[in-house]
């Protein structure tokens, strides 16, 4: 007797727990999603709005399919709901595995924790993986300016563009919501040139500013209101998105072409290395870009940029290695002395490439020829002049 009042009541409590709150869907007090829109609606009106917005409120997903713990997560008590302490790229897979397994093998992923970190904080599993897929750009040591800087500096720079691709304690790695927004889940923000630029802007890498000066993005900024930039992402056209943004060439599946969360794929050099060589899919990648842009225009066009951006390229190549050269010639003379960026003459170099190298390149295959100019090969010719006087006062003084 005893037994059996037990079971029941424990299938009653049970049937009664809202394992699923979309349960509330329809109740008089709630749109979104039942219970958690209940108070969040009051607390939050904006979270609750947005995900209201979302594909996933009008496929009838609920707050719980995201803030439940997926594995390995840390839970914690709410209001009679037990969720994860902490959400990741875990909470997105579960339904989207395809595309986690494409972003794991992306430049926006371990790489991307890589290049100021190194090794540190990944498993050696995850170097390993990466590695697979990105030869030689997740087994590195940390950069230089996390010693030089200090943690606080790194955490509250560095880290906050980087961390798209940040370990997580459940064992996963990066952050779908850098551009899908936590609540939208939203292509239509994805595909914003503007969410790209968040990270991919300022001297060191200024995709964005290069984007708003090329015909693209004068076309992007007068049209966009005919674009339809929330077209599903499997059966976006050319006459969804006739302009294309950076989501468009690195990453859209125009016109039944592949979509990929893995922007690697469609590129040929590795143009934000002080000297640009080409990478191991080089050909693949180079087709596969042209492909989208073959979408808008004759072949003659595309390649007449990639003709010119070659030479751009072999030209900043020439003048970085010159750049270098002198500061190489100063330190094995016993001129120069000390570590690296212990002297002025390091941060010109650094600078001629970071920063007026990088932008000549990237400007030349994004249409943006004040970048290749103004910003790219004028401040190099400065730079070398002053890097020559630069070494030959170190050697007068010496
Ligand atoms: C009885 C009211 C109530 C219910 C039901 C409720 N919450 Fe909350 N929630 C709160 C309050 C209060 C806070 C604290 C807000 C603050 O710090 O300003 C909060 C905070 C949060 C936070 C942020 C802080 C944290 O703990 O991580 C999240 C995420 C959250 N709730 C999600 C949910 C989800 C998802 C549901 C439904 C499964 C839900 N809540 C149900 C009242 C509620
Ligand atoms: C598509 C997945 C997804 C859905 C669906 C979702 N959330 Fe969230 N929510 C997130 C993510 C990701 C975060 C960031 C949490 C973190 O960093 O740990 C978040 C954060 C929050 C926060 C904290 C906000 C802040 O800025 O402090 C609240 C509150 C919250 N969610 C409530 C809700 C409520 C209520 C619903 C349903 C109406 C909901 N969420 C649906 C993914 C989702
Ligand atoms: C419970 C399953 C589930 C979870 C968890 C989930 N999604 Fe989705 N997601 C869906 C479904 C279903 C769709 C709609 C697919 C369709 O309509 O073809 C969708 C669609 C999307 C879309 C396309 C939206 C559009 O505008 O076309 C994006 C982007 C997306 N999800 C991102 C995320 C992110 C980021 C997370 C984690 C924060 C997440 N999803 C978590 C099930 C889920
Ligand atoms: C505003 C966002 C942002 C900040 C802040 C930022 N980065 Fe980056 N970083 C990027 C982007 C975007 C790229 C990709 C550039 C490209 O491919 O053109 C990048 C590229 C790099 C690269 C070259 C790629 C590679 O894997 O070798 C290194 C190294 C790097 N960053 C290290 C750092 C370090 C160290 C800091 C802090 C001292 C830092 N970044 C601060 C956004 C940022
Ligand atoms: C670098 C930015 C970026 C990151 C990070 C990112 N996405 Fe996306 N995602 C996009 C863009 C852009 C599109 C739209 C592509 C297009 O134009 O069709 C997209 C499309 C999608 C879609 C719809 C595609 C389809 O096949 O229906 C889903 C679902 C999605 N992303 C989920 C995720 C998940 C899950 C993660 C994390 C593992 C993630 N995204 C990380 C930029 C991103
Ligand atoms: C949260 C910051 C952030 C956002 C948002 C972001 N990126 Fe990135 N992206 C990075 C960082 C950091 C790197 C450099 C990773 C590395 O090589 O170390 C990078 C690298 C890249 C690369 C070079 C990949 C490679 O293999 O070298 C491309 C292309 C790219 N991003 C395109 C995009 C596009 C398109 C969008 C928008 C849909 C976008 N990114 C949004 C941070 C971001
Ligand atoms: C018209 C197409 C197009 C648009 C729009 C576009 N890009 Fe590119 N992007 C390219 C091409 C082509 C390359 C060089 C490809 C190669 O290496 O073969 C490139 C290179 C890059 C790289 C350099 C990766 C490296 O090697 O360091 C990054 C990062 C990048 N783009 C980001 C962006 C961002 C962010 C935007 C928007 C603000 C954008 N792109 C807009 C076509 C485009
Ligand atoms: C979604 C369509 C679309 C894609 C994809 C696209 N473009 Fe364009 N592009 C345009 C439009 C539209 C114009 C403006 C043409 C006009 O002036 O009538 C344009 C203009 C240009 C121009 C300027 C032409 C001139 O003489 O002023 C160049 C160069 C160019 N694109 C190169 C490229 C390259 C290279 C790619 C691929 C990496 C590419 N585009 C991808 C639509 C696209």
């Amino acid at each position: 007797m005893v037994g059996f009042a037990l079971i029941v009541s424990a299938f009653l409590i049970n049937s009664n727990r809202p394992v699923s709150n979309a349960g509330g869907k329809g109740d008089a007090f709630t749109r979104a999603s039942g219970k958690c829109a209940e108070c969040h609606a009051q607390l939050q009106y904006s979270v609750v709005h947005e995900f209201e917005l979302s594909a996933h409120s009008r496929r009838g997903l609920t707050c719980l399919d995201c803030h439940r713990p997926a594995a390995n997560q840390r839970t914690k008590e709410h209001h009679g709901f037990v969720l994860s302490a902490k959400l990741t790229a875990g909470n997105c897979r579960s339904c989207h595995e395809g595309i986690y397994q494409e972003f794991l093998r992306s430049g926006h992923a371990a790489v991307s924790w890589a290049a100021i970190y190194g090794e540190k904080g990944l498993s050696a599993e995850e170097v390993a993986f990466a590695e697979r897929y990105q030869p030689g750009r997740a087994k590195r040591p940390p950069h230089p300016f996390v010693s030089l800087e200090g943690a606080d500096a790194i955490k509250g720079g560095c880290e906050q563009c980087h961390s798209v691709g940040r370990p997580n304690e459940d064992g996963t790695i990066g952050n779908c919501t850098a551009c899908h927004t936590r609540h939208t889940s939203s292509v239509a923000i994805a595909r914003l040139p503007t969410t790209c630029g968040q990270c991919h802007m300022g001297p060191d890498h200024s995709q964005i500013e290069i984007y708003e000066e090329s015909k693209h993005g004068v076309l992007f900024a007068a049209q966009q209101s005919s674009l339809n930039l929330a077209a599903p992402a499997r059966d976006l056209t050319t006459r969804d998105m006739f302009v294309p943004t950076c989501a468009t060439c690195h990453m859209s599946g125009l016109n039944g072409r592949k979509i990929t969360h893995n922007p690697s794929e469609r590129l040929s050099e590795f143009l934000a290395d002080p000297i640009t060589n080409r990478r191991p899919n080089a050909a693949a990648g180079k087709a596969n870009m042209q492909a989208i842009c073959s979408q808008c225009h004759a072949h003659e066009t595309i390649e007449r940029v990639y003709a010119q951006a070659q030479k751009v390229v072999d030209l900043t190549n020439d003048r970085v290695n010159m750049a270098q050269s002198i500061v190489d010639g100063l330190r094995k003379d016993g001129v120069l002395k000390g570590k690296p960026f212990e002297n002025p003459i390091d941060f010109v170099l650094f600078d001629l490439w970071h920063y007026d190298g990088r932008t000549a390149k990237h400007g030349a295959y994004m249409g943006g020829a004040d970048f290749v100019q103004w910003h790219g090969n004028y401040p190099m010719l400065q730079k070398t002049v002053e890097l020559r006087a630069m070494a030959s006062d170190l050697r007068r003084k010496r």
